[in-house]
């Protein structure tokens, strides 16, 4: 979650079908697909050596390494694990018995990668799940992350989507579009579209409840929503006509039906985080919005976290939400350090080189420069 897909995803899934090849048994069961996200990105599976002991203790531990929750800590090359693999085999034969050893002491990656965990943000990641926890169990609270382009704004907000589904909420995001500025509410209508999707891989028993909660929400004027957001009829169904409004009335309709549809999913055993993203490209409609669902204390369950650049000038956006929490992003050096220390132990040239470009260089193109070269073939 929030991490590129690679090899050692295939390597995840190789744990896992050898998991129940030897133990007969899944390791996560669950009829409800949140519940099984959350055991993928939180739970341990019980070791197979535990549930049959006549599985050798180290073929236990290889496929445990196989199933490693971080992508870093799983077997980095199939030769590492084909020696491990090998090695149990030829003491099975000799011995009849696996005797303990280091598993990955021949594992070494044929490619070079660099971390993608997020450096230095520990205390603004904190600040974002404080809000989140509040927000879990009480009034719905904004969060907004400033900072100018490429500081890492949507880095860090983006960052908090496994540790929010690990705690049963639903993470849903959409941005403000800088050409789509005439289009309102664009990033609530992305983040509603996601929601729907997550809604829709649920039993039928839970989409039921849902729909019975978002139809009573938006009553006989549910076409409002599906209007805009049109995979919301795959949950509430086709809805009944409404009648034509002048383009004032029917901007306030709109706004008030996003407003009940917003609060009747906000519910307490799963609450949300909505990201906002790029908030300098916000329609006034969106930041009523926000505004709106902030002043009302009946609004819970629900935590806003918008980013917004603030080297953009765009002088009526953050006064109309200046009184709410700011976390400001500012470039921390002692985080462009860690990166390229990181490199440097990987690469010695590369790392220099980046050591001297950080004195002249801003820290996104430093990034950015970073990333160019992971993506290059055979880095
Ligand atoms: N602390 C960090 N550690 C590792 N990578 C980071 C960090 N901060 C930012 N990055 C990386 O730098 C790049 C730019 O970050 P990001 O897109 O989050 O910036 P932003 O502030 O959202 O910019 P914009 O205002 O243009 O949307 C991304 O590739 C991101 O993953
Ligand atoms: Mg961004």
């Amino acid at each position: 979650m929030n991490r590129s897909l690679d090899y050692r995803t295939d390597f995840y899934s190789l744990g896992v079908t050898l998991y129940e090849l030897l133990t007969h048994e899944r390791p996560f069961k669950s009829p409800d697909a949140l519940e099984m996200v959350h055991c993928h990105i939180a739970k341990h599976p019980i070791p197979p050596h535990e549930i049959r002991p006549e599985i050798p203790k180290m073929i236990s531990d290889i496929l445990l390494r196989l199933m490693a929750k971080n992508a870093e800590d799983r077997y980095q090359s199939t030769i590492g694990l084909k020696r491990d693999l090998q090695r149990c085999l030829d003491d099975l034969t000799s011995a009849g018995m696996v005797s303990p050893f280091d598993i990955g002491a021949e594992d070494v990656s044929a490619t070079f990668q660099i971390s993608e965990k997020l450096y230095g943000r520990d205390a603004e990641i904190s600040a974002l799940m404080q809000a989140f926890a509040r927000a879990s169990s009480g009034p719905s609270e904004l969060m907004m992350v400033a900072g100018y382009s490429g500081v890492g704004k949507s880095a860090l907000i983006h960052e908090i989507h496994k540790p929010v589904t690990e705690k049963m909420g639903y993470f849903i995001s959409g941005k403000f579009d800088q050409f789509q500025r005439d289009v309102p509410y664009h990033a609530f209508i992305q983040s509603v579209e996601s929601l729907v999707t997550l809604l829709l891989s649920e039993t039928e028993k839970r989409l039921a409840a849902w729909r019975k909660n978002i139809s009573a929400a938006v009553g006989n004027v549910g076409k409002v929503l599906t209007d805009i957001i049109p995979n919301l009829e795959q949950i509430i169904g086709p809805q009944p006509d409404i009648p034509e409004l002048s383009p004032v009335e029917a901007r306030h309709r709109l706004n008030y039906v996003l407003g009940k549809f917003i609060r009747a999913i906000c519910q307490k055993p799963h609450p949300i985080a909505l990201v906002l993203d790029d908030l300098q490209w916000a329609d006034s409609a969106s930041l009523n919005l926000i505004r709106t669902l902030m002043d009302n204390p009946e609004n819970r369950y629900l935590l806003i976290i918008s980013a917004y650049r603030d080297n953009e000038v765009s002088p009526t956006h953050p006064a109309l939400l200046s009184d709410l929490e700011w976390v400001t992003l500012r470039v921390d050096m002692a985080a462009v350090n860690e990166v390229i220390e990181d490199i440097r132990t990987h690469d010695t040239n590369l790392g220099e080189s980046l050591a001297k470009l950080a004195n002249n260089f801003d820290y996104g193109k430093i990034l950015a420069l970073i990333r160019e070269y992971k993506a290059l073939p055979g880095s």
